[in-house]
C-alpha cells in the first residue's frame, strides 16, 4: 500500500471512530433489562442510530445532537433511562413494544417523527439506545408490566353518557384540572364536586383555566396540555388516550391512574378528553374560552359541606 493509501485509510478510520458512540464495535452479548442481546444486533442498532437518531439524540445519547438546538420539547436524554409514553406504571422501564410503538408512530406535535425502518433495524436500535443508561445495564431496574385498555365499556352508542361522566370526573373526583385547564363554569365545577365527593371546590377563579409549567425529571419544565389547543403526543384515539391516562406520563407530575380509579371511569375521562380534542382550534373552542373568561366573579356557597 502506498503511504497515501495508508494515510487515507487511517483518516477514514478516524472519522468513523469519531462518529461512533462506542468507538469499539460490540464483540460480545450484553444483558439489557434482563434480556441477552447479541453483538450483531447491537452493531446494527448502532449503525441505525448514527444514521437516523444521532442528529437529535446525540452521539452519546444525551439528547444534545447538532439538530437538537431550540427544539421544544428537547429530544430525550437516553442516559437517564426515563420515558414518558410507555404503557407501564410510571417509575418502571418501558417494554420493547412501547419503544417500538413510539418510534413507529412518532410523537404528535414534536420533532420526533414516525420512522419507517425495517423491523430488524427497529428492534436493533431499541436495544442499542438501552446501552446509554445504567438502569438497563448495571443498576437494572425492572421492566414494567403492560397496562392494557381492555374492552371499551361505553362504545359509540353511549358516547354522550361517557363524555358527561368523564367531564365530572375530570373536574372533581380526579381533579385533572389541578394541572390541566378547566373547561366548565365555576358553578359547574362546584356542583360536580358536590355530586362526586360530597363537597365542592371553593377555590375557584381565573387560575382554574390557566396552566402552569410543572417540574419534571427531564431537563425542562413541562406544560400540561390544554386539549382544545395543544396536540397530544402518543395518539388521539380514545384507546390511546385511555392508555396515556391509565399509565401516566413517566418522569412528570402526571401519575398512573390505573388501579386508583376503576377502568370505566378512566374510559369516561378518555371520552371526555377526546371530545375536547375534537374541537381543538375551532370557533367552538374559542367561544367556550370566551364564555368562561367572561363569566361573573363567583361567590362560593356559604355551606360548603355539600348541603344543597
Ligand atoms: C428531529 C429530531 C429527532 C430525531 C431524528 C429522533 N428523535 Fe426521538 N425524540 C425527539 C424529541 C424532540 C423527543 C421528545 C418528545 C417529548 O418529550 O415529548 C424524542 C423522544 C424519543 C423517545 C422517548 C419517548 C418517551 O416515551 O419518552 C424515544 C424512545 C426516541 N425519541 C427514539 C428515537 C429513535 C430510536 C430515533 C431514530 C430512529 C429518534 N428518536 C430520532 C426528537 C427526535
Ligand atoms: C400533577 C399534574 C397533572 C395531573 C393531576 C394530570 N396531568 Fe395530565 N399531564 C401532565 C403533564 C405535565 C403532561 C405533559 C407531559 C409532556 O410534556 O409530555 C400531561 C399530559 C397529559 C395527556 C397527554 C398525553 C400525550 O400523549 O401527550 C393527557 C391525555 C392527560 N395528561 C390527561 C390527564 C387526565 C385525564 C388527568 C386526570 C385523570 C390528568 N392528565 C392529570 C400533568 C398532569
Amino acid at each position: 500500500m502506498s503511504t497515501h493509501k495508508i494515510l487515507s485509510a487511517l483518516l477514514v478510520a478516524l472519522i468513523l471512530a469519531g462518529g461512533c458512540a462506542n468507538s469499539d464495535d460490540f464483540k460480545e452479548a450484553i444483558v439489557l433489562g434482563g434480556q441477552e442481546v447479541q453483538p450483531e444486533v447491537l452493531n446494527l442498532g448502532h449503525d441505525t442510530y448514527i444514521a437516523y437518531c444521532r442528529a437529535c439524540h446525540g452521539v452519546n445519547g444525551d439528547g444534545k445532537g447538532p439538530a437538537s438546538k431550540g427544539l421544544r420539547p428537547p429530544p430525550r436524554d437516553f442516559r437517564q433511562g426515563v420515558f414518558k409514553f410507555a404503557n407501564v406504571e410510571t417509575g418502571y422501564l418501558p417494554r420493547d413494544e412501547d419503544l417500538q410503538r413510539i418510534v413507529r408512530h412518532g410523537l404528535g406535535g414534536t420533532a420526533m417523527l414516525p420512522w419507517d425502518i425495517s423491523d430488524d433495524r427497529l428492534d436493533a436500535v431499541i436495544q442499542y439506545i438501552k446501552t446509554f443508561s445504567e438502569l438497563w445495564v448495571d443498576e437494572f431496574e425492572e421492566v414494567g408490566e403492560e397496562i392494557v385498555a381492555g374492552t371499551d365499556p361505553f362504545g359509540a352508542a353511549r358516547r354522550d353518557e361517557a363524555v358527561e361522566m368523564g367531564k365530572k370526573l375530570y373536574h372533581a373526583l380526579a381533579q385533572c384540572n389541578s394541572c390541566h385547564p378547566s373547561y366548565i363554569s365555576y358553578q359547574e365545577i362546584y356542583d360536580a364536586g358536590v355530586e362526586m365527593t360530597g363537597s365542592g371546590n371553593t377555590d375557584l377563579g381565573p387560575h382554574s383555566y390557566a396552566v402552569e409549567l410543572k417540574d419534571s425529571d427531564y431537563d425542562s419544565k413541562l406544560l400540561p396540555p390544554d386539549f382544545t389547543f395543544h396536540l397530544v403526543r402518543s395518539g388521539e384515539s380514545t384507546e390511546a388516550i385511555f392508555l396515556a391516562i391509565a399509565s401516566g406520563i413517566g418522569g412528570t407530575a402526571m401519575p398512573t391512574w390505573k388501579g386508583s380509579l376503576p377502568d370505566d371511569q378512566i374510559w369516561a375521562m378518555a371520552y371526555y378528553v377526546r371530545s375536547l380534542i375534537e374541537i381543538r382550534d375551532t370557533s367552538e373552542a374559542l367561544a367556550l374560552k370566551q364564555r368562561l373568561r367572561n363569566q361573573p366573579a363567583w361567590v362560593a356557597p356559604a355551606d360548603t359541606d355539600g348541603g344543597r
